[in-house]
């Protein structure tokens, strides 16, 4: 009981609760939005648009730009998901989730003698790198969409990554933090550690290597990256570390137009990411799951409210655990899960009497343990093109290898495959076959990147970074809107909750439920755990009065428009 007091205590003090003057005023902006996790990426996506860049223009040069001003997770060593949706109300998704090398196989991360996972070797280091796919899938996203030379996308960031920009306070913190750990895996250093004394506020953060390889891209585009110094760079990387990406993996790399899932939501049609993401799936899921409820009467982190999110997230994630994987090698039954009347059966057996236990909710296995360091921006323009994208290198600094010689840091993606399927690896989680390792295949993701429609009209551009939370963070932003009516500032900012099925909690952030609403879980059953907080919700809101945005509080995240 002390120990959980302390923990709890621990959590209040680390988590500073969004407050009334962390929230900008509500200000409308009538030609283009930029919401990003950090000011100087969207100081950078908004230039894009007042040049007459569209959406397509500055999100592009966003995903770079937070390649250098956001190492957790912005990236050109990663990977993502885009969802958009011209203005003329035309939608496209682009999948540029990094792949499993070709030697990559099964039993990769396992111990030959004992077959039990071994600790972190799919978390950190060379071998826990996928193939990247970000540079291709920015490549071809202005190839398709982009208005404005691809070289004036790319001048900004090498602009940052050359003369540099001043870190922030939480910045300074994480980089510290990971000393060790960047000493450990690039022993001859890189410009994220600072060798003498400790990174501060302000101080000045200058990448050089990263600028050159940046201006390979701008002046070659793809080959900048997959082919010459860079990748020669990147393979000679790899093979330091005992890695197992090939030169003929990075010729091979493509990103894909996938067809966007789409669903209603009373009259909101959502239009989100396809397999090999499990968000956009899961996120209609779980609408459907409570649209017949009277939520906004029930009222925003009530107790009815949370119970039958909680009860409709625990039978979502488990159809995630069993169904789910790269559809280009496993059948996900995407028509089933999406459909109205299975999400009905799925809730006939809940109870309001008492929390399901997890064991009983489901026949099917699997829960990857995810982390949670990726990064979402999300973009309108004056025509009203939306972009919104997830994009990642898994955990806080991905692989924490950074290339030498061009600057970059490399994902650790392969730890989202299941790396032991069908039964719990070290965290007492269990994977599922849909999502084993396979040469060439990509790895389960949650990320949400979602656009909604109201009556036709683009109405709300919103997605975050996460894990596993991701999925029911953009559920309950969605909700925050379409239920409860609030802002795009407070719909981010309001505290949340997460239950993903197994392990059988209710994570709460800080003040995310007040007592009488805990009271009433605790008398049903519910297992209630604080935790730190989940995800960094970024939104904009089209109204009649302009755009509106809402840049998370949880981190340095910041919304400009014009
Ligand atoms: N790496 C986190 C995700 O893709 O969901």
């Amino acid at each position: 009981m002390k120990t959980t007091l302390i923990y709890f205590y621990l959590i209040v003090l680390y988590f500073k609760p969004a407050n009334a003057q962390d929230i900008p005023a509500n200000v409308y902006y009538p030609n283009g939005m930029v919401v990003t996790a950090h000011p100087e990426a969207s100081k950078v996506g908004l230039a894009i648009l007042k040049k007459g860049g569209n959406a397509i223009d500055a999100a592009v040069a966003v995903q770079f730009a937070l390649a250098v001003v956001y190492p957790n997770a912005g990236n050109i060593g990663g990977g993502g998901f885009m969802v958009y949706r011209g203005a003329k109300g035309e939608i496209s998704t682009l999948d540029f989730r990094e792949k499993a090398p070709a030697l990559a196989t099964r039993n990769m991360y396992l111990d030959s003698t004992t077959g039990n996972a071994i600790v972190d070797k799919s978390l950190y280091g060379h071998l826990a790198s996928g193939v990247p796919g970000s540079v291709d899938g920015m490549v071809k996203a202005h190839a398709k969409y982009g208005k404005l030379p691809w070289q004036t996308l790319l001048l900004p960031a090498i602009k940052l990554a050359k003369y540099g920009f001043k870190i922030t306070a939480m910045q300074a913190k994480e980089l510290n933090k990971n000393k060790a750990n960047f000493l450990k895996y690039n022993p001859s250093g890189t410009a994220l550690l600072k060798q003498i004394d400790d990174w501060k506020l302000g101080d000045t953060l200058i990448q050089t290597q990263l600028s050159q390889t940046l201006i390979a891209i701008k002046n070659k585009g793809r080959a900048g990256f997959y082919q010459g110094k860079v990748a020669k760079c990147l393979i000679s990387e790899i093979n330091r570390g005992q890695g197992i990406i090939s030169q003929k993996d990075l010729n091979n790399y493509q990103s894909i137009w996938r067809k966007p899932i789409t669903g209603f939501y009373k009259n909101y049609k959502i239009i989100t990411m396809p397999p090999p993401s499990s968000g956009g799936i899961a996120l209609i899921q779980l609408l459907h799951a409570v649209e017949n409820y009277p939520l906004a009467k029930w009222g925003a982190n009530k107790d009815s409210t949370v119970q039958i999110m909680v009860e409709a997230e625990r039978r979502v994630y488990a159809d995630r655990a069993t169904h789910m994987g790269d559809p280009d090698f496993y059948a996900v039954p995407q028509a089933q899960l999406l459909a109205k009347k299975y999400q009905k059966q799925r809730m006939q057996n809940f109870n309001w009497n008492a929390a399901t236990p997890s064991h009983m909710v489901k026949a099917g296995e699997l829960w990857a343990r995810q982390s949670e360091e990726t990064t979402h921006f999300c973009v309108v323009d004056k025509q009203g093109n939306a972009v919104s994208i997830t994009t990642t290198l898994n955990g806080l600094y991905g692989s924490l290898v950074v290339v030498s010689g061009a600057g970059f840091l490399l994902n650790n993606e392969m730890d989202d495959f299941s790396v032991k399927p069908g039964s719990p690896n070290l965290y007492g989680l269990v994977g599922g076959e849909a999502n084993a390792i396979a040469p060439n295949k990509r790895m389960l993701s949650s990320m949400t990147p979602t656009i909604i429609e109201q009556a036709g009209k683009l109405f709300m551009v919103v997605g975050t970074p996460g894990g596993s939370t991701i999925i029911t963070s953009v559920f309950q932003a969605v909700l925050n809107v379409l239920e409860f009516n609030k802002t795009a500032q407070q719909a981010v900012s309001f505290p949340r909750f997460h239950h993903q099925w197994l392990p059988d909690e209710v994570f709460v952030e800080h003040n995310a439920l007040n007592d009488s609403t805990q009271n009433y879980l605790n008398q049903k059953g519910y297992k209630i755990t604080p935790r730190e907080p989940m995800g960094r919700v970024e939104v904009i809101l089209k109204t009649p009065k302009g755009l509106q945005g809402g840049a998370d509080t949880r981190g340095d995240d910041c919304s400009l428009g014009y």
